[in-house]
């Protein structure tokens, strides 16, 4: 019943609902996503119903991950729902967790608009948000009243709360920078299972300082002082030369991390044919091999010591499939749901089981990292 539900779902977004928002600007899109998703999530009879049809379940689907047991290894990356807006309509899609935020100390309203440019042919969205956001004491109190018994079905699923710097005037030296993560954590604090941190958006005039190591080394060491409940995860750039990018890895494992997202935004436009005028960096497809090869390169010089997620282009079971045998142990998106639809979800975790049986494994996480060693495929 799923699968067939979720193929007559797919064709009536490809063939419907996606040829007329694909004719509306981006930046409409998602705000009437936000706004008209927050009432409709409060149909909870008809949410649970879709989620049941969307949902592909499998015991085989089944992941073990920062102490925690996801019902499949697929989840929703940072940027979709930076307020923690819309739970309700993203847990029906079928995920096995969550990502909030990205969220800063203060509010933050982001770069001027256009947000966003969609590249339909390369399946790639440019994205200049630049973390607009309500800021940190608005999430933490919209997650206080959502943990509120009036709204079971909203915090379902585990999530994850992703926190960056804030991207304004007000942005100082690097000391400055680090109060500014470590304020986001104090408010956070106790508040989801996992805190990711932001280190590696491209679209902020503050720029990406905590990518250079000496620096993430002090910004950890603060994180670690303040020590939050939570497990701590990094979101890494996709962009800097391996030496440079091992080296970050090298100080995370020095720290309290307990995983890695891999990957943000790609800021190479070469891969695309784009008017200069338009400002902002790529998701979709132009990631999806490099944040593949990323997994494999950190699975085999970190091997257990950190739980890894995929995230860049993910848009079929075969995508996920050869992040997971990269070495990644969850796999994230946020392009696919968009140029694929609702459906996608459901239809990688099963697409996903077929991939890990037909390789003789009985569960899709007995699959991870098991074609780390292969050789590495050119990255376009
Ligand atoms: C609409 C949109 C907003 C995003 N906002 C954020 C954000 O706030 N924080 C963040 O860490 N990444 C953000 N990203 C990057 C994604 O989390 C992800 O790293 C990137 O898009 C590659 O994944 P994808 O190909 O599945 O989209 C955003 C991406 C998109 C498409």
């Amino acid at each position: 019943m799923g699968t067939t539900a979720r193929r007559a779902m797919t064709t009536a977004y490809t063939k419907g609902v996606k040829p007329v928002i694909f004719r509306m600007h981006p930046d409409r899109v998602h705000d009437d996503m936000v706004r008209h998703g927050g009432w409709a999530q409060r149909l909870t009879p008809v949410l649970a119903a879709a989620e049941s049809l969307l949902t592909h379940s499998d015991p085989a689907l089944t992941t073990e991950a920062y102490g925690l047991t996801l019902r499949n290894p697929l989840g929703l990356g940072a940027g979709l729902d930076k307020n923690v807006a819309i739970p309700g309509i993203l847990q029906m899609t079928g995920f096995g967790f969550l990502t909030f935020g990205s969220v800063t100390s203060r509010v933050c309203a982001g770069n001027p608009r256009p947000w966003f440019h969609r590249l339909p042919a390369d399946e790639s969205l440019v994205v200049h948000v630049g973390l607009a956001n309500g800021g940190a004491e608005r999430v933490a109190a919209r997650l206080r009243e959502l943990a509120d018994a009036s709204h079971p079905r909203l915090t379902a699923l585990p999530f994850k709360l992703s926190v960056a710097r804030t991207n304004d005037a007000l942005a100082g030296d690097l000391e400055e920078g680090i109060e500014d993560y470590v304020a986001s954590v104090r408010a956070l604090d106790g508040l989801s299972p996992l805190l990711e941190l932001n280190i590696s958006c491209p679209n902020t005039t503050v720029g990406e300082a905590f990518t250079e190591p000496d620096a993430l080394d002090r910004l950890l060491a603060a994180v670690d002082q303040a020590s939050p409940s939570q497990r701590i995860v990094l979101k890494m750039p996709s962009d800097k030369p391996w030496e440079h990018f091992r080296d970050l890895v090298d100080v995370a494992l020095d720290h309290r991390v307990d995983g890695l997202t891999l990957a943000n935004l790609r800021k190479d436009r070469d891969a695309v044919t784009l008017d200069p005028a338009i400002r902002g960096n790529l998701s979709g497809r132009p990631v999806r091999e490099l944040s593949t090869e990323l997994v494999r390169r950190t699975y085999l010089h970190a091997g257990d010591r950190l739980t890894l997620a995929g995230l860049g282009g993910v848009f079929d079971g075969r995508h996920a499939y050869d992040k997971i045998t990269a070495g990644a142990t969850l796999v994230e998106l946020v392009s696919g749901l968009i140029f694929r639809g609702p459906a996608v979800v459901g239809t990688i975790a099963e697409q996903l089981v077929a991939l890990a049986q037909a390789d003789g494994f009985a569960r899709v996480q007995d699959a991870v990292g098991s074609r780390a060693e292969e050789p590495a495929r050119t990255v376009a």
